[in-house]
């Protein structure tokens, strides 16, 4: 059984470590792999802003970093009201690794569950 909240309160508690100078908004993500592990990560901005790496992608690249690729799960924890799925970049790069992952989406007085399958139709992969 996958505990969602234990998941979400993963993805909450590294919330303040977001690198958001520049638009100040701050995003989490955590990871459930198939071992039981939880992974998180946030996003970061850089002064040359096509440079910045959002939460998703850096949860996923931090499980892979621990040899862990196999996800059940993902939680998304922002604090801003702007910021309610994933974009379009993190859809392809949780596509590269989970073809059907629910995605557990929480923002300021906001919830909302997507599968990567209905946020990334006709996805590409080779
Ligand atoms: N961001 C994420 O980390 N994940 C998303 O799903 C959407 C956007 C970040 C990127 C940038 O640092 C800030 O939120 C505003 O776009």
């Amino acid at each position: 059984m996958i505990d969602i909240n234990l998941l979400k309160e993963a993805s909450k508690k590294v919330l303040n470590n977001s690198y958001s100078p520049y638009s100040g908004i701050k995003v989490a993500a955590a990871v459930l792999t198939k071992n039981g592990n939880i992974y998180t990560g946030v996003n970061v901005e850089n002064s040359s802003y096509a440079l910045t790496s959002c939460a998703e992608k850096n949860a996923i690249i931090n499980s892979i970093i621990h040899g862990e690729k196999d996800f059940l799960a993902m939680a998304v924890y922002t604090d801003s009201h702007l910021v309610k799925s994933p974009c379009g970049s993190c859809r392809q790069f949780i596509f590269e690794f989970s073809k059907d992952l629910q995605i557990y989406f929480y923002g300021p007085d906001y919830y909302n569950e997507f599968n990567i399958k209905e946020l990334f139709p006709e996805g590409f992969s080779l």
